[in-house]
């Protein structure tokens, strides 16, 4: 089943896609438009599909200074301004890269003034470390100055987050990337807590431990690659790694509905309780996705199904980040429970 079926002309009224509460009581969209275009897009694609999604319905879009397109992002959310759509009624979500964590406010304003905004509704830590990477570098490439998690360390950039939060340059702050024993230690010493954790979130990982751990905390967490991330470079992917839209559970719920098997990863992420941020420069893809969000519902069997097909397939392991010869990605995760040294 495909998805190019949709007229161009074809909207859905922003009004009708649900929110979520966050705990200052604001509220945001349960889906967002991606906007890496990682190496397959170009930032003037990445650019004209803001525009676009903000046509048929869109109101929330996930950006980041590492993704390189903030300033054309910026235009587009300029002319999605200018056409009348009023600023509260976008969610507009950056961060802050790696190499930033010791100048969190100087990269707030340079992303505030890229993207033509005086805010940010979300301002997150893209990382948990400060190891960065150059563009584009395949998993074998190490940062020389790379370190473990450091809680001093990264305390002393939740600080100036929350100063961010004083200063009325954003309204909420967040993490990305996080384990449980990191969220614990974090919580302990917050001024300001986190309202959202972004995280890998899809079918074939499901991440329960940490998604009810966040939940539990108040924190929403909202879905990276929520598709499985079909199209990402070769360097992302690794022998073994599964296929979320091709799990026959998926494609017997996506046939019985008339669906594309991506919408349904889709339905379900939003019925579970998370908000996922699906990337796509594609009209048809990115309509029919808004679509499967107002339309009808999977039933409690189809979500009783997709949470057995749980594979716990992280795709994005993070590899570039690690800080030790010999060492393995599941080291960045915790997944002994504790934070790997
Ligand atoms: N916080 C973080 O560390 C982090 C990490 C990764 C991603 N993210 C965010 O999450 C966003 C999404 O992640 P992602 O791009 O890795 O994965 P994804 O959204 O799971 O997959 C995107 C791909 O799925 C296909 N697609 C999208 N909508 C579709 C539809 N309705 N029907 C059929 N196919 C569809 C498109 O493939 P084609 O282009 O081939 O058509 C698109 O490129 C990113 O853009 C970024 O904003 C954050």
């Amino acid at each position: 089943m495909t998805n190019t079926n949709t007229h161009p002309n074809e909207t859905v009224d922003p009004s009708l896609v649900p929110k979520k509460r966050l705990f200052t009581g604001a509220s945001l969209p349960v889906v967002g438009l991606g906007t890496f275009g990682s190496d397959n897009y170009t930032p003037a694609q990445v650019a004209e599909a803001v525009i676009g999604a903000a046509e048929v319905g869109y109101r929330h879009f996930d950006c980041a200074s590492v993704y390189g397109n903030e300033d054309v992002v910026g235009s587009s959310l300029q002319t999605i301004l200018q056409r009348g759509i009023p600023r509260e009624e976008l969610w507009i979500t950056s961060k802050v890269w790696n190499d930033r964590h010791d100048d969190v406010l100087a990269s707030c304003r340079q992303s505030l003034a890229d993207l033509q905004l005086d805010y940010l509704d979300l301002y997150l830590v893209h990382w948990p470390f400060p190891n960065s990477h150059g563009k584009g570098v395949d998993v074998h490439s190490r940062d020389p100055h790379a370190k473990p998690y450091i809680h001093a360390d990264f305390l002393h950039t939740w600080r100036q987050m929350e100063e961010l939060v004083r200063l009325g340059l954003v309204r909420h702050i967040g993490t990305s990337n996080m384990t449980v024993p990191k969220l614990k230690l974090l919580l302990e010493d917050v001024q300001i807590q986190p309202a959202a954790n972004e995280m890998e979130l899809h079918p074939h990982f499901q991440q329960p431990e940490l998604f009810e751990f966040v939940r539990t905390h108040g924190i929403v967490p909202i879905g990276y690659s929520p598709l499985g991330s079909p199209s990402r470079p070769s360097r992302d992917r690794t022998p073994g790694d599964t296929v979320d839209i091709e799990d026959p559970v998926i494609l017997q719920i996506a046939d019985r509905l008339g669906l594309h098997p991506a919408t349904v990863c889709i339905k379900w992420a939003v019925q579970r309780g998370q908000v996922p941020i699906p990337f796509s420069v594609k009209r048809p893809q990115y309509l029919s996705t808004l679509q499967a969000v107002v339309g009808v519902p999977l039933t409690e069997e189809d979500m009783a199904q997709i949470s057995n097909i749980d594979r716990n397939n992280r795709l994005i392991k993070g590899q570039v980040f690690l800080w030790k010869e010999d060492q393995s990605w599941e080291d960045l995760w915790d997944v002994n429970g504790e934070i790997a040294l």
